[in-house]
């Protein structure tokens, strides 16, 4: 359904004094999602996810790198039906919908925008929609302001599926949600998964979150991918040290604790040399602090780590 190759962006810091920095926010990442399926995305904040999502989106355009659904670029299909295919829920339920606007303005909007339909012709099936992510028909005249943090993500969610899209990416979708209402939001995703047959794209930054629902699982470290594979395989037997330490403390199917992370997260104004995950990693050596893992096939999974030898 959806191909990622050698997707890069690389933002730009404009300096007063001195030469402009280059942010490598995403570095050359690939993947692929298969049709029904779920993604996980998973690393520390700052690591590239959501760079990574509004460069899917088209909301950012990539410095490098392609990204094709069932085989056709952006470039290929066009905004328009680019858009009608893959569309994204936000991390925040609070800056992310217009507080101007009603919610069904908010949900009737991408119909009005996408497809040139007038507000009076959309309020039908965005009425629709509003029950279907489990709103009462009364909250439709509401501002945000009006909503909880909850109610307004099921905006979020329905506004999203609107162009009924194939893929959907959610930026860790419940994290800015009471510890309550995260259960309630993410059943509801995985009902409308089934329902509307979804290709998802996952992105948190807790595996544990991930590890109960994507298929597979895509770890990202500094813009670039550490491990990227079956969630089984990658949860009984994770190979990179990061995954390792993502997992922490809780022993994985082999039976092993693995140490928890160490110190932070490197700036991609300024990544380390060699693997960017030497600095941190309890496994490194001499030769991690120079050389650059490709991201390679071993174990039945791609994973960037010189230390690991194919089994
Ligand atoms: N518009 C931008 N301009 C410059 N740097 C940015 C911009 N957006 C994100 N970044 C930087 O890119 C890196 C990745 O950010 P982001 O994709 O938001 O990470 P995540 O979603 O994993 O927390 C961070 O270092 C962040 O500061
Ligand atoms: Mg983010």
């Amino acid at each position: 359904m959806l191909e990622v190759k050698n997707l890069s962006k690389f933002y730009i810091k404009k300096k007063i004094w001195g030469k402009d920095q280059e942010v490598r926010a995403l570095d050359g990442v690939s993947f692929n999602v298969k049709k029904g399926e779920c993604l996980g995305i998973v690393g520390e904040s700052g690591c590239g996810k959501s760079t990574l999502a509004k460069t899917l989106l088209g909301i950012e355009k990539e410095t490098s790198g392609v990204a094709t659904i069932e085989g056709k670029s952006r470039q290929q299909l066009g905004d328009k039906e680019w858009h009608k295919k893959i569309q994204m829920v936000f991390q925040d339920p609070y800056s992310s919908l217009n507080p101007r606007l009603k919610a069904i303005e908010l949900i009737a909007a991408p119909l009005m925008i996408n497809e040139g339909l007038s507000l009076k012709d959309a309020k039908g099936s965005a009425l629709k929609m509003l029950q279907k992510v489990g709103l009462r028909a009364e909250m439709a005249e509401r501002y945000p302001h009006m909503l909880s943090g909850g109610q307004r993500q099921r905006i979020g969610l329905a506004r999203a599926l609107m162009l009924r899209p194939s893929i959907l990416i959610c930026d860790e979708p419940v994290s800015a949600l009471d510890v309550s209402i995260q259960a309630q939001v993410l059943n509801l995703l995985m009902d409308l998964q089934d329902e509307f047959e979804l290709t998802l794209l996952f992105i948190s930054h807790d595996l544990h979150v991930i590890k109960h629902i994507g298929h597979s699982i895509l770890v990202m470290y500094l813009g670039k991918v550490a491990e990227f594979g079956e969630r089984d395989t990658l949860i009984n037997l994770p190979l990179h040290p990061y995954t390792q330490a993502l997992l922490g403390t809780i022993p994985g199917l082999d039976g092993k604790k693995h140490p928890p992370l160490q110190g932070e997260l490197p700036s991609p104004l300024n990544p380390p040399p060699g693997c960017t995950f030497h600095k941190r990693c309890p496994k490194a050596q001499k030769s991690c602090e120079i050389n650059i893992p490709p991201p390679t096939i071993k174990s039945g999974r791609i994973v960037a780590c010189d230390l690991i030898t194919s089994q």
